[in-house]
């Protein structure tokens, strides 16, 4: 069975970006990781040896076959909680994510100048821990387009 995980970089747990990423997996279960639930130090922080959720939420990752990353844009970029996130993966060079499916949810009032931006930051994170980037989707018909791909895996 394929495990599924929806990684939500909105202040909001069931906003725009949530309700897009239930078009995607739409009739599978899946689970979500809602990061502004979760602790996440910036990269190089130490606050007297207090731990965080990154390693938690990272073996969740790990764990799973299909990864849905959402982000709303906040002033032209993604949130600060995906790009917190994201920075630590520098904590995590050698994690095992190779192989993993990558599917990318951004919204936004108006999010054309973001886009590329965006875009091109998770393809080079996919790059770099060899996943297989899926595609974006911004709207219903796209998010439909990354449904069917999920529906096609064998
Ligand atoms: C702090 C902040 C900054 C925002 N900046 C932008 C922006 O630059 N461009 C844009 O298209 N939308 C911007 N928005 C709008 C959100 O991206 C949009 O409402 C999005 O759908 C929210 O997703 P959510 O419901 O998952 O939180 C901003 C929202 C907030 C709260």
């Amino acid at each position: 069975m394929k495990r599924r995980i929806f990684l939500n970089g909105s202040m909001n747990i069931d906003g725009n970006t949530a309700r897009l990423a239930e078009e995607v997996f739409q009739g599978f279960d899946y689970t979500p990781i809602n990061l502004a639930e979760h602790h996440i130090n910036q990269i190089g922080q130490n606050i007297s040896g207090q731990s965080d959720d990154f390693h938690n939420v990272m073996k969740q990752l790990i764990m799973s076959d299909d990864i849905v990353i959402g982000t709303p844009v906040y002033w032209s970029s993604m949130s600060g909680y995906l790009k917190t996130f994201i920075d630590r993966f520098a904590d995590t060079l050698d994690a095992p994510l190779a192989g993993k499916r990558v599917y990318l949810i951004i919204q936004g009032t108006a999010p054309d100048d973001a886009v590329p931006f965006i875009t091109n930051v998770i393809c080079h994170l996919c790059r770099r821990f060899q996943m297989k980037y899926m595609g974006l989707a911004t709207n219903s018909s796209e998010a439909s387009k990354l449904h069917n791909l999920i529906v096609n895996i064998k």
